[in-house]
This record gives structure tokens, sequence and C-alpha cells, in this order.
């Protein structure tokens, strides 16, 4: 099977800087760190209110990443025009409202495909690979597709939640639908990308979707290196992800 790429969020770590306006801890230096447990790409999110990533962070992350950097951003024009300055190797396109507490459900593709076609346009022109974060579901893989994406990110949240409060039915039905859909995204020719509330709980079924090349992980390794640091957080979540991967 080929490589499982991990590409670890360092949203948080702006998370917890931006709690006391300080310049620590750097979300740059935790990427670096990153890099060097093995993560094969660095996500991070310019969220409309600067919550967590600023534009200044993207800009250092820009500079100094060697791994490709998979910038996440809302369809805005002031997003688009960020993107297009900064051309970065990937561009996930997410839902944002102001009031969420974080990316609560897939982008509605269906509904403003017409919009959505134009706005990725450019940013495909550019060289940017586009992202279309979605949930699991047919007509919004099929729009996906239509627009001329070149990546969904199937958005695992809601598979995580039923495991986090035990509904195990509910969970399982989730996976089943997250494994159909992502064969089915890999049908139409979309690379297949899945990310959101992971842990080393919930990773391996995932991760073991053959048809899934990349997910993306954050809240998680952020809070878990507390505990145990960054790069042994990296290290395990990755060695969960082989380890799936290869059946075992
Ligand atoms: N993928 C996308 C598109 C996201 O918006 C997020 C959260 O920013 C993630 C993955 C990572 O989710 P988490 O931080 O819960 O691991």
């Amino acid at each position: 099977m080929q490589h499982l790429r991990l590409g670890v969020n360092i949203d948080h770590v702006a998370t917890v800087r931006n709690a006391r306006g300080s310049a620590y801890p750097d979300p740059v230096r935790a990427a670096k760190l990153a890099e060097e447990a093995g993560a094969d790409g660095i996500t991070a999110h310019l969220r409309e209110d600067r919550r967590h990533i600023t534009d200044d962070d993207i800009e250092r992350l820009v500079a100094a990443l060697t791994v490709p950097l998979n910038f996440e951003m809302a369809a805005t024009d002031e997003m688009q025009r960020i993107a297009l300055r900064h051309r970065p190797h990937a561009v996930c396109i997410v839902p944002e409202k102001r009031e969420e507490r974080t990316t609560e459900g897939g982008l509605e593709v269906a509904r403003e495909e017409n919009r959505l076609a134009h706005f990725i346009a450019p940013l495909a022109e550019a060289g940017c690979r586009v992202s279309i974060f979605i949930a699991a579901d047919a007509a919004q893989i099929e729009a996906a597709a239509r627009i001329g994406a070149a990546v969904v990110e199937l958005h695992t949240g809601a598979y995580c939640d039923f495991h986090a409060e035990e509904k195990f039915a509910e969970r399982d039905a989730e996976l089943a639908r997250l494994r159909e859909m992502s064969a089915f995204a890999h049908s139409l020719g979309l690379e297949v990308h899945a990310g959101h509330g992971l842990t080393y709980d919930t990773v391996a079924p995932v991760a073991a979707f053959p048809e899934v090349r990349e997910l993306n992980i954050g809240h998680f390794l952020i809070g878990e290196a507390i505990f145990t640091g960054l790069k042994p957080a990296i290290a395990e979540m990755r060695r969960l992800m082989d380890a799936a991967r290869a059946g075992t």
C-alpha cells in the first residue's frame, strides 16, 4: 500500500501563544520540530478572525518549511489573495463560521458549485493543489470532482465524537460511510485525505483505508505534547498509522 502521509496541524500552538499575547510558544518552531519528527507536511488554518495562526505565522512558515505547507482557509477573497501571494503546496478550503469553536462540518459544495469552481480556478492555475474539506457524502464528493478539485479531505469529526461518547453503533456506521466514500472519491480520480478529531484511539481504522493518502492531525497531538513532548507524540501517531497500514 502507498505511504500514508501525516500532516501535522500546528494551529493550537498559536492558540496557547495567543492566550497570553506573548511571542511563545512559536508555531513555526513546532512546525520545524514536527518536520524532524517525520511529519510529511504542515497544516495551518488562517482564520478570518486570526484567533490562532496569524499572517506573520504564514509568512514565516512559508520561509522556514522544507516539507509542503497545507494552507487551510475559507473561500473568501481576502484568503484567496493571501494564498495567491504565497502559493503554498496545497490549499484546503474549509467552511468557517465565526461563532464555531472548530471547523464543525464539511463544506457545502453541491449548493455552491459555480462560485467554488470560479474561486478555486486561480489557485489551481497558481500551482496549488486544491483540497476541499467535506463530509463523507456522495453528492458533495461528486460536486468536488465537478468543480475541478484535486483532493477531498473527508471530515472524521463525527466518527471521533461518536467514539468519545461511546456510541459505538453510530461510530461504526460513520466509519463504514467514510470507508465507502473514500473508495468512491478515489474512483472519481480524487486524491483522498482525512482528518479532524483523530487521536491514538481513533486513527487506526481510518489509516487502514487503502485510498486515503494523507491524514491531517492537530489538536490531539498538541495536547499530547504537553505530556510527552511533540516529537514523541508525532512518532507514536506515525507508528500507529504505519501499523494500521501494514495490517498489524
Ligand atoms: N483537517 C481540517 C480540514 C481541519 O480544519 C482540521 C482542524 O483545523 C484538521 C484537519 C485537524 O483537526 P484536529 O485539530 O482536530 O486534529
